[in-house]
């Protein structure tokens, strides 16, 4: 066996999230340009290259496989790939998972089930078609929900990503809540985090901080913190009312980088030790050069070893600080 990953700050690092497309069938405005500029097709990883570039991670001790992207499913031949993956379940893998918008989900979901997959993150910022097609620039509501209705069927435990954005689903606060509670989901609300190329102005409009969530949430529903993790950056409270799980992301209210054990690898085999700073090594050069593994271990120990702290994400004083100028698609959140 392999020493394990720990980084300077003696973080453990055992969850990789590896974006394996930065393409996307949807825009989210928050998330992507309009017209963006995507990679050639030429500079992704193969499908086999991604296996040893993940496989060497299992090996050094990640015990948690997130798939992104870009949408995951929407790159060719993907459950190929989570097949692959699937055989580092239970041998060093706790969990194979995924974060996606849903609307390839109809097609793949039972398919992820049956590849040992338990439990999908799914991105929905509203329950409204209106809304909908506006956040996301073209995509359509009820394909999401009945993708998010196969999951379910196949199975799987739902979670909902609602990124918070002031001024466009505060309303649809306890709507999300309750829709949440009777179809059985957990629900995880985000800070909305500055990447990408959105002017200052247009993103602290859009800024709702997640305390003021909570505050609201705490009118309604009795609020019980719970101790346990899902091994990604979410707080849970349960909902004594209806016993559901609600899960906060804040980056901005309050930091949670002292506990990361986290690192990305983006689809051309760059890895970034943090979604908050533009720092990165490149994989793909030593994954190439050598069929050996051990240029790629030597690879990533080095880049381990420069982990910074944390993000600079700040909006207080009315000033956006730390912005990073690549898109959230590219590294998959
Ligand atoms: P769980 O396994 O359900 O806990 O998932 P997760 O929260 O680890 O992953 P998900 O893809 O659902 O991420 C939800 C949001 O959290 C996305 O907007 C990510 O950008 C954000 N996020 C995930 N990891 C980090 C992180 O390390 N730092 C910051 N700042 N944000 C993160
Ligand atoms: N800030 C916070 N979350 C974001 N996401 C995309 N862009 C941002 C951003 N700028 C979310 C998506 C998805 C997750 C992977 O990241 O909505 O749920
Ligand atoms: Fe880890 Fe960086 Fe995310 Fe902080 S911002 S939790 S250090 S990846």
């Amino acid at each position: 066996a392999h020493a394990p990953l720990i980084d300077p700050f003696a973080r453990p690092i055992t969850y990789l999230r590896v974006s394996v497309t930065d393409r996307c069938d949807f825009r989210c405005t928050y998330c992507m340009a309009e017209h963006m500029q995507f990679l050639p097709k030429r500079d992704l990883l193969t499908l086999e290259e991604l296996d040893r570039l993940c496989s060497a991670f299992v090996g050094l001790g990640v015990r948690k496989l997130r798939i992104t992207g870009g949408e995951p499913l929407v790159r060719r031949n993907i459950m190929e790939f989570f097949r692959a993956m699937s055989r580092h379940l239970g041998a060093g893998l706790d969990e194979l998972t995924l974060t996606t918008n849903g609307s390839q989900l109809g097609r793949f979901a039972a398919e992820l089930a049956d590849c040992g997959v338990r439990r999908v993150n799914v991105s929905l910022d509203t329950l409204d078609a209106d809304r909908f097609a506006k956040i996301t620039r073209w995509g359509r509501l009820p394909q999401v929900l009945q993708g998010i209705q196969a999951a379910k069927a196949a199975g799987m435990r739902v979670k909902i990503n609602t990124v918070a954005l002031k001024g466009f689903n505060e309303d649809e606060l306890f709507p999300l809540v309750d829709w949440c509670a009777a179809e059985g989901h957990d629900l995880t609300f985000i800070e909305v985090m500055p990447m990408g190329e959105m002017g200052e102005e247009e993103r602290l409009d859009q800024y709702w901080p997640l305390s003021d969530l909570q505050a609201r949430l705490a009118d309604r529903f009795s609020l019980t913190p719970l101790a346990e993790r899902t091994g990604g950056p979410a707080r849970y409270v349960r909902l004594e009312e209806t016993g559901q799980k609600i899960g906060f992301i804040t980056p901005l209210t309050h930091n949670f980088c002292e506990s990361c054990n986290r690192v990305r690898v983006t689809c051309t085999g760059e890895l970034f030790m943090c979604l908050g700073q533009e720092d990165r090594a490149d994989l793909r050069a030593p994954l190439r050069a050598s069929a050996g593994d051990e240029p790629l271990r030597e690879a990533i120990r080095e880049a381990i070893s420069r982990k910074p702290k944390g993000h600079d994400f700040d909006y207080s004083r009315q000033h956006v600080a730390g912005q990073v100028s690549r898109f959230m698609s590219h590294t998959g959140g």
